[in-house]
């Protein structure tokens, strides 16, 4: 199967690596829109256009299924992108809520970037939640220049939660940072783990990923070295 995954940045490669844990055996295209990134600060109608030039792509490449691997698009343009094509669309929000109500007695905490949490996504479907927007750390981890002290005053917010999501796909990149903060029984969710625990894909055809990003260089190259331990093919792609 053809299965297009877009983000911002690599954030997304998260979510498909996750994907080939368990269903190594497919086509996968990722588009990286690095040119445009940050997406977590834009306006609805800014991130609307950017993801339908994504669609157009995947339509072009004939892909059988997309998954938007973006917390921001996903809590803002969903709805929108299902009426703008007709191949099957995955949002990577629906699982991870789907799987936080399995926990309805807990406390829980999400980190995400402002446009994820001003479009109250996750507030809107559970109880007991505190939501709290990150400014710098997308832009910091595909810089690759992290600051700890950053990190620390972040998961000080959520020192009385018994989870937090990780409502942002690149913010697995700092799992180890984050769990030097928190308490060990703190639970930390990973949207690309809840969407391949709900998707159903086959795992039986050809395997191969190609990238594509809107904007590359060095830094990036080594991200992606760092994050995928496959074989893959870079290309630049204009937008
Ligand atoms: N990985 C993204 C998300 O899940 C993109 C964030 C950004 O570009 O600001 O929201």
């Amino acid at each position: 199967m053809k299965v297009g995954i877009f983000d911002s940045g690599i954030g997304g490669l998260n979510v498909l690596n996750e994907l080939l844990k368990e269903y190594p055996n497919n086509q996968y295209y990722y588009y990286g829109d690095t040119k445009n990134i940050p997406y977590g600060d834009k306006d609805k109608k800014t991130l609307l256009s950017l993801s339908k030039k994504i669609i157009a792509f995947f339509e072009a490449k004939k892909v059988d299924l997309i998954i938007i691997a973006c917390g921001t698009i996903s809590s803002n343009c969903y709805l929108d992108l299902k009426k703008v094509t007709t191949i099957p669309i995955y949002d990577i929000i629906t699982p991870t809520i789907e799987y936080l109500k399995e926990k309805s007695d807990l406390k829980k905490g999400v980190l995400a970037t402002k446009r994820t949490i001003s479009s109250h996504v996750f507030q809107n479907n559970l109880e007991n939640i505190l939501a709290i927007a990150a400014k710098e750390l997308v832009l910091m981890i595909e810089e690759n220049k992290i600051d700890i002290k950053v990190i620390k005053n972040y998961m000080q917010e959520f020192q009385d939660r018994d989870i937090l999501v990780l409502g942002c796909t690149h913010y697995p990149l700092l799992m180890k940072e984050f769990k030097n903060f928190l308490k060990k029984e703190v639970e930390i969710v990973d949207m690309g783990k809840c969407l391949t625990r709900k998707i159903k894909l086959p795992n039986t055809g050809k395997s191969e990923i190609k990238l594509y990003f809107t904007k590359i260089d060095k830094t990036l190259i080594k991200n992606i070295s760092r994050i995928l331990n496959c074989k893959y093919e870079i290309n630049l792609i204009e937008n």
